[in-house]
């Protein structure tokens, strides 16, 4: 059934994911001269980058004075002043230009009135920002990057759950993966791997992200050695639907919405009087956990008011949301408000790399959410995450061709690496007895929203972290039921689920030990306050010896020094 170019497979470039960064990055890669392939769990326009749905981020300055400079210091603000500066401004300079090129591939984004791209205001940002189309603007970039990669002939292994980076004696010489559409262990050689896999979020139960968002690329990382920088950073989007937590788009309260409470209140007019419903993401959404907390609440939830839209607004800007609204909580917008809630949206953590998605590791880069450049710092503003996967998702696929066009030979693993990962697959599916995955995976989920959500303190870390040590010991006898090899998701579950369970321990143990309160890493009852003098640092974990090692590294500064943060 197999020719041997099925099972086994090489590449100068192994791009692994195919959302908005692996495309552009293997797209990048193709036009430096590499043979490039992608490597996705789905098809690639089924990616999660198509949930990112406001806009992107480019000082245009088209819908008010703007410049890169106003972007980065934006930026850096909204970080909290833990994002690498040198990052930053190199990332606010880049943007405009990429955003002419997507306009270029095709990218139809709304313009103004004068036939300018229109761009809307998003929390955190002093000036109207991010360019759009609609509230679908994420899926508009996946059609996008997709067509240039059909234009290219770019192979793309769709289906296959890269499951293990092989490292040798000289760095990273390419994947294994699972084929999901066939069954069996597939090895994949190259001479440079991109991790472009996106984020972790459904290590919490209430998540905006798809149920493929399980952190695969940066527990790779882990495993194969390479630090893991700020996981404690996790952003939780002020507006998820209740109750099934999927992403009310930043852009509804960019143009007008309003946040009330039980009694009607603008509530934000407490929390920040000036930027109100746009100040950043970490202050409304512990905005609307303490208003929560307080019983100001409606069933657990905010209101998110947008009836004042009026129907031509509704159905030109905000369609997606009016369906969705509509769809999953059967309402709609037009005639009753939103109930909405913080759901845990984006990891600011990731793989440690450089600008160009270096990592530690000879041979293996990584670019978008599953990197931590630091571009974000603590917190996140909206619309700059499209942006960074294009950004660099661009660099890291011309760094990677560069570095794999000077390998010599062809890349190759060493036959040993696939027969281990068929012995280690095999030992899962022969076990007879044990515990399903997904009972573990909703302890995980839900103990993850309790002592490690909006909010933390000591006492709830360490009862997390004594949790995962229960749930990791139960995991060592997971079980998977179906031992089919076509389209086996009980198997796909399970790994992913070990994924998970690493992630966790890594982002509690470095959430303890920040002992501040600095952007989503919020500590009111012990740590109240940010502290530069003993924290303006970015964590690094690494796994050694099955537990893990902790360290710090300076964060880079170029203009603008920490000051109090208020909106
Ligand atoms: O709210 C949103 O449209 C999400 C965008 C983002 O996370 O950047």
């Amino acid at each position: 059934m197999y020719g041997p170019e099925d099972v086994e497979s090489s590449h100068d470039v192994l791009v692994i994911g195919a959302g908005c960064a692996g495309m552009r990055a293997a797209i990048e890669a193709h036009d430096a001269g590499a043979d490039v392939a992608l490597v996705s769990k789905l098809h690639p326009t089924r990616s999660h980058s198509g949930a990112a749905r406001g806009g992107i981020n480019a000082a245009l300055g088209n819908a008010g004075e703007d410049s890169p400079e106003r972007h980065a210091a934006d930026t850096v603000k909204g970080s909290d002043y833990l994002g690498d500066q040198d990052a930053i401004e190199l990332f606010c300079a880049e943007a405009p230009g990429d955003i002419y090129q997507l306009e270029r591939w095709g990218a139809l984004f709304d313009r103004d009135d004068e036939g300018r791209l229109a761009q809307r205001a998003f929390g955190g940002a002093g000036a109207p920002r991010t360019v759009h189309a609609a509230d679908v603007s994420g899926h508009v970039l996946l059609q996008v990057l997709y067509e240039q990669l059909l234009a290219r002939e770019i192979r793309v292994y769709e289906e296959y759950f890269a499951w293990r980076l092989v490292v040798g004696a000289t760095g990273c010489d390419g994947v294994l993966a699972w084929d999901l559409a066939r069954g069996g262990v597939r090895a994949l050689a190259a001479k440079a791997v991109i991790l472009a896999t996106g984020g972790s979020g459904r290590v919490y139960c209430g998540s905006t992200n798809a149920h493929a968002c399980t952190g695969d690329g940066m527990a790779m990382a882990l495993r194969a050695g390479l630090p893991l920088e700020d996981l404690e950073f996790v952003q939780f989007h002020p507006t998820t639907l209740v109750p099934s937590g999927l992403l009310v788009t930043e852009a509804v309260r960019g143009e007008g919405g309003l946040l009330l409470n039980a009694k009607g209140e603008r509530f934000m007019r407490r929390y920040a009087p000036e930027a109100m419903e746009l100040a950043s993401r970490d202050v409304v959404a512990r905005a609307e956990q303490t208003e929560i907390d307080e019983g100001r609440d409606v069933n657990g939830s905010l209101l998110l008011d947008m009836r004042h839209f009026g129907r031509e607004k509704m159905i030109e800007r905000f369609h997606g949301t009016r369906d969705l609204a509509l769809t999953y909580a059967g309402i709609d917008p037009l005639e009753q408000p939103i109930p909405v809630r913080p759901g845990a949206h984006y990891h600011m953590g990731g793989v440690a790399t450089d600008v160009d998605g270096r990592s530690e590791i000879e041979n293996v880069f990584a670019a978008g959410e599953v990197a931590c450049v630091s571009l974000h710092g603590a917190n996140r503003l909206g619309g700059n995450s499209l942006m960074e996967t294009i950004v660099f998702g661009r660099r890291a696929g011309r760094a990677a061709a560069e570095q794999a066009l000077k390998r010599s030979g062809s890349a190759g693993l060493a036959p040993s690496a696939r027969v281990d990962g068929e012995r280690e697959l095999a030992r899962l599916l022969e076990r007879h007895q044990g515990e399903r995955p997904s009972r573990i995976r909703d302890e995980l989920g839900a103990s993850m929203h309790e002592n490690f959500g909006v909010f933390r303190e000591e006492g709830g870390m360490r009862r997390q972290l004594e949790l995962l040590e229960n749930l990791r010991e139960r995991y060592r006898h997971v079980l998977v039921d179906d031992r089919g090899e076509i389209f086996n998701s009980d198997l796909v579950q399970a790994l992913e689920l070990g994924y998970q369970l690493d992630l966790a321990v890594c982002m509690v143990s470095a959430g303890l030990e920040r002992r501040e309160s600095r952007g989503a890493h919020s500590r009111p009852k012990d740590f109240p306050a940010r502290d530069d003098e003993n924290f303006l640092k970015h964590s690094l974990v690494r796994w050694s010896n099955d537990w893990l090692d902790l360290s710090w590294k300076p964060v880079t500064i170029t203009k603008w020094q920490p000051q109090r943060r208020t909106y």
